[in-house]
């Protein structure tokens, strides 16, 4: 585990009730920083999570908002970077497959037009929003972005098309955003291959996930705590790297 003194750092992650995203906030704040956890306003795990980690004795505050609706999202980050008197770090790892089962890629008529509407504005216009209204405090504070992308986005499927699809205009929203935020920010992605451990909505079957494992160099999904890790270090530390996403995906995709 490798550590930083991130006293006097704030930080803002989305979709950070659970999952990857509550593991990487938790991380942040036991290194110090004062960290917002962002969720959706009817998640109830949001102020249970908040209570929890505040026990801990860790700085976090609660940042209720909708990544998917342009004026919270917005307000939300507003409010957030208000409360906490900056931002240093924006984590944005909220999304959703919008389905319980994997939609094949031959399945047309299920990724219709509300779907692709629903997954464009959380997985993909979302971090943009947050992005456009966190711009002006990262760049005072020279800070970071980190994305969560996955490694769907680069052709080896995932929970239907239109899914890896935002997936992959995210790793060139990493780019395209790294290129216009220098050189005050960095901007980086990471792409989570298997997940364990989080409350991702879309399920496999054990058979599916067991084949998956089998192809996995490293034999394991990855835990949340190895994708925080990786989130972690492309906030804190890596000084002269930007535009880059990071496979986190134990081999899978070599
Ligand atoms: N689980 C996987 O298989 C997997 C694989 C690769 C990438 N990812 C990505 O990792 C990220 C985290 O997923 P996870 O596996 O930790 O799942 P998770 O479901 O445990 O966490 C996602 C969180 O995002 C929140 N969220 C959803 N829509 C939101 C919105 N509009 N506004 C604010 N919050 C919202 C959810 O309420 C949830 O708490 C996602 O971006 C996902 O696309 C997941």
């Amino acid at each position: 585990m490798i550590t930083a003194d991130l006293k006097g750092k704030k930080a803002l992650v989305t979709g950070a009730a659970s999952g990857i995203g509550l593991a990487t906030a938790e991380l942040l704040a036991r290194m110090g920083a004062k960290v917002a956890i962002n969720d959706l306003a009817r998640s109830e795990r949001l102020p249970k999570e908040v209570e929890r980690l505040r026990s801990t004795g860790v700085d976090v505050i609660a940042a209720p908002g909708d990544v998917g609706d342009a004026k919270d999202a917005a307000r939300m980050v507003e409010t957030a970077a208000a409360a906490m008197g900056g931002l240093d770090y924006l984590v944005n790892n909220a999304g959703t497959p919008g389905t319980d089962r994997p939609i094949p890629p031959s399945d047309l008529e299920r990724q219709d037009e509300a779907f692709w509407q629903k997954l464009l504005s959380v997985n993909l216009i979302g971090p943009f929003r947050c992005v456009r209204a966190a711009a002006p405090h990262l760049k005072k504070s020279r800070g970071a972005i980190v994305n969560t992308a996955s490694i769907s986005a680069f052709g080896r499927g995932g929970s239907s098309s239109v899914y890896c699809m935002t997936k992959a205009g995210l790793v060139s929203m990493t780019k395209e955003l790294a290129r216009g935020l220098a050189p005050e920010v960095r901007v980086n992605a990471i792409a989570p291959g298997l997940v364990q451990g989080s409350n991702w909505q879309c399920r496999w079957t054990e058979d599916e996930v067991d084949s998956d494992v089998a192809n996995i160099p490293l034999q394991r999904p990855g835990k949340i705590e190895d994708y925080a890790e990786a989130i972690f270090y492309l906030c804190a530390g890596a000084p002269y790297i930007t535009g880059v996403t990071l496979m986190v995906d134990g081999g899978l995709s070599i």
